[in-house]
């Protein structure tokens, strides 16, 4: 009788591990980064250089391919892409990411981790803000994937000064 409690204390002790390593670390409704303001600079920063170069893990090599989209929303730094993409696969395997971006006088690197927003409100929110993707995405298409950036580092990086960290 004994080694039968035991065996069911077991089980469900390694059933409620299980548990707590499939729930999400993060509720992406509830992240708010603790410093708004050098967000939007790295924003900013993304916009106006317009294209940056977006680099993840794909099993022990790396990978880099440029992305254009970045929008705060809910007090987040969003990206955008689709699940049919390698690189979708990539973030789902491996979440930590390096971006760059050179803006004609100064770069911008960033290490981040992306956790995926699966909700649809904010995939909308992030279609809306490039309308020129809606030929080629929808918020219930099954393939938009919308990510914010997370434990963001950025530095900021020129000729002309020492380079500048922030983390957001
Ligand atoms: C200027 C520019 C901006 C781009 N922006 C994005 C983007 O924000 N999201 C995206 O999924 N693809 C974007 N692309 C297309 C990707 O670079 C392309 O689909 C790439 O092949 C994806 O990487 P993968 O092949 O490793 O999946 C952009 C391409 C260019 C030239």
């Amino acid at each position: 009788m004994k080694k039968y409690l035991l065996l069911l204390l077991a089980a469900a002790a390694v059933l409620s591990c299980r548990q707590a390593a499939q729930a999400p670390a993060v509720q992406p409704a509830e992240y708010q980064s603790n410093n708004p303001e050098n967000m939007q600079r790295v924003r900013d920063f993304l916009r106006g250089a317009g294209c940056y170069f977006l680099a993840t893990v794909d099993g022990d090599r790396p990978q880099v391919r440029p992305f254009g989209t970045a929008e705060i929303i809910e007090g987040k730094l969003y990206i955008q892409t689709g699940h049919v993409k390698n690189v979708a696969r990539q973030i789902a395997a491996n979440p930590h990411v390096a971006i760059c971006a050179y803006n004609g006088s100064e770069w911008l690197r960033i290490n981040a981790t992306l956790v995926e927003d699966d909700r649809v409100e904010i995939k909308k929110a992030m279609l809306d803000a490039y309308p020129e993707l809606r030929s080629m995405y929808d918020e219930n298409d099954g393939n938009t994937a919308v990510y914010f950036l997370k434990d963001a580092k950025a530095t900021i990086s020129a000729f002309t000064h020492d380079p500048v960290e922030i983390d957001f």
